[in-house]
């Protein structure tokens, strides 16, 4: 090794000991005829000290070191002179008088400041993504991704769980998303898929008896990126035979407590995880990725708002829809351009718009609330003791705004789920370092498909149907339960999985009824549906998404922040600059031809 020690390591026990370093420039300061460096390396930062008198050949060449110049130095680890000990640094009480050095690379000035935590154009720091990995920011992240990867692999492999590569080079599997298409060169006009997730494979390694298994996978989804969504992103895929679904949620339950129990102690869990009914989330939250964090909950108003003048409310209930609100606490006294602002989130949303009811004065309980008190576009169409009703509803008081909605029941939903989360920012509801993890369950088999009328799975068509709800994939496949489970965290669907379907024909009478010919069936899925023959046991599992995962141990807004190379919000590489052009050749290997556009 060319060091003897890491920067960040040295502290008082090492004083009197000969040390040779090596790392980054991370800032030079001349004082006192004398020159300072910040030596930095991953491990952390000490500060050396070229003292002319010590070594005139070092501090010399001291004198021509700059940012970010890779270095070594030979030298002593002595006690800091009283008064100048850095208690914000690790490092702080001691220094390294250097007695020899050399400048093993130089660097050109960084495009960013590397030594500072400034704002930098995010697609500037993914051009020079080795530079932006160099600050101490991104150093941890992917460090706590490490340790959070590793404790995964242990945490399973000590029971019983054993880690399986699955192919990259696959054939599609539906997950809802589009495929990554890779041309076959030994196959003309032939592709494989890119996998959206392993599923169909680890459920042929049940089949083939593994029982356990588990994979940290790469899954690669062609969808739009948003700051929770890349293209190519990792999962925690895993999947047991002969289980139940309180095996998987406890499982995964004790694995993500001790996980954040280890890597982030600092924060608090909520234990045990709530287990709540994608019903009871749906009327509640208005989304089955609740942040739990805070109430704030949704209140049906339908009957209340059927019975006033208010048209709006009259006609959305007659028309099958739902009148929905929350009630934000002491906001009564909002601007208007509070409330257009509001407005706008709402009809951004799609929703007609938004009625606002501002409880004014200091009434001390709703009952005592009078007509001068209570502000609303809609107050002459409704009676104050409706205007009553709808609070109590709420357990509203004065002081108080109601932020209503009107409208399909599933607009209604989303759009008051969205307020809610913008409420609970402005209002700072959620505890700072608070882990809300949930699982929902008991979700529908299917839904329909608004523009084709088909019905899709909720989650994907390896789900098992409910116990007894079998029948009804005949009768009334709306009615029809799964066996499918998400955990939520803050907001954020971390994972979901499901008991699957072991039998060839329930999985072949599913694909039917979504929609499948025959012919399909047996093209995309025959080696599953054959495998199934094969005595495929009872199996289920689950997939949690690494880099949500990690987005919300690390505390960041968006899991580029996790990834070590990262695609943009354009589906780009920008530092490989990828996707690229390919040669004529290449293209003639694979058997293709680009169209001129
Ligand atoms: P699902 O499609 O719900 O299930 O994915 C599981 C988890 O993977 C994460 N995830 C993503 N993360 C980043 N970018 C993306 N584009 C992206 N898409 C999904 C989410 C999500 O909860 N095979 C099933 C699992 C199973 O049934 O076992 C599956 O992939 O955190």
């Amino acid at each position: 090794m060319l060091k003897t020690h890491t920067c960040g390591e040295l502290n008082k026990k090492h004083i009197g000991k000969k040390v040779t370093l090596a790392g980054w420039v991370d800032r030079r300061r001349e004082h006192g005829g004398l020159t300072f460096i910040d030596l930095r390396d991953r491990e952390g930062i000490v500060q050396v000290v070229f003292n002319p008198e010590k070594s005139k050949s070092s501090h010399k060449i001291a004198g021509e070191m700059r940012n970010e110049y890779v270095i070594s130095v030979d030298g002593e680890v002595t006690p800091r002179p009283p008064g100048t000990e850095n208690p914000r640094l690790a490092t702080g009480e001691i220094e390294v008088i250097a007695q020899n050095t050399a400048i093993l690379n130089p660097s050109k000035t960084p495009p960013f400041y590397i030594n500072e935590e400034v704002e930098v154009d995010e697609n500037l720091r993914l051009k020079y993504r080795y530079l932006d990995l160099r600050r101490e920011r991104m150093q941890k992240s992917l460090l706590l991704r490490h340790q959070g990867i590793k404790f995964i692999r242990d945490f399973l492999s000590n029971r019983g769980f054993i880690e399986v590569e699955t192919p990259i080079l696959i054939k599609s599997t539906p997950e809802g998303a589009r495929d990554y298409l890779v041309p076959s060169r030994v196959h003309p006009g032939k592709f494989y898929a890119l996998p959206q997730s392993p599923q169909q494979v680890k459920q042929l390694l049940m089949v083939a008896g593994f029982e356990k298994y588990f994979q940290i996978a790469k899954c690669f989804r062609d969808e739009d990126t948003r700051a929770d969504r890349q293209p190519e992103f990792t999962q925690l895929d895993l999947e047991m035979s002969f289980v139940e679904v309180d095996d998987i949620l406890n499982l995964i339950e004790e694995l993500l407590t001790s996980m954040v129990e280890k890597i982030r102690p600092d924060l608090r869990l909520t234990k045990p995880f709530p287990r709540l009914s994608y019903a009871e989330v749906m009327e509640r939250y208005g989304t089955d990725k609740p942040d739990l964090r805070f109430a704030l909950e949704l209140k049906d108003l339908s009957d209340i708002a059927s019975q006033t003048d208010f048209s709006v409310f009259r006609s959305a209930v007659a028309k099958g829809g739902k009148v929905k609100g929350i009630c934000a606490p002491g906001c009564a006294g909002y601007s208007r351009s509070q409330l257009d602002e509001l407005n706008k989130l709402v009809q951004s949303l799609g929703a007609g718009g938004l009625l606002t009811i501002s409880l004014g004065g200091s009434a001390g309980s709703v009952d005592d609330l009078t007509p001068e008190m209570i502000k609303s576009a809609a107050a002459k169409y409704l009676t104050l003791d409706q205007v009553k009703e709808i609070a109590r509803r709420f357990d509203a008081a004065s002081g108080d705004l109601l932020l209503i909605v009107a409208g399909k029941p599933e607009l209604v939903d989303m759009t008051l789920s969205e307020l809610r989360q913008e409420m609970g920012r402005r209002l700072e509801l959620a505890e700072p370092g608070l882990f809300a993890f949930a699982f929902v369950i008991d979700f529908p088999l299917f839904e329909r498909d608004e523009k084709t009328g088909r019905w899709q799975p909720k989650h994907h068509p390896f789900t098992s149907p409910r116990d007894g709800d079998e029948p009804l994939l005949d009768e009334a496949p709306e009615k029809a339960y799964s066996k499918h489970y998400d955990i939520v965290c803050n907001g954020f669907e971390i994972g979901g999985g499901s008991i699957r379907i072991h039998s060839s024909e329930l999985q072949r009478k599913v694909f039917r009824l979504l929609g499948y010919a025959d012919d399909d069936i047996e093209a995309l899925f025959g080696h599953l549906l054959e495998a199934f023959d094969y005595g495929a046991p009872p199996h289920g599992g689950i997939a949690i998404g690494i880099d949500r995962l990690m987005m919300l141990l690390a505390g960041e807004k968006t899991i580029r922040e996790v990834i070590a190379f990262p695609k943009n919000q354009n589906a780009a590489d920008l530092t490989f600059n990828a996707p690229s052009s390919v040669n004529k050749e290449q293209l003639d290997e694979l058997h293709l031809q680009l169209r001129e556009e």
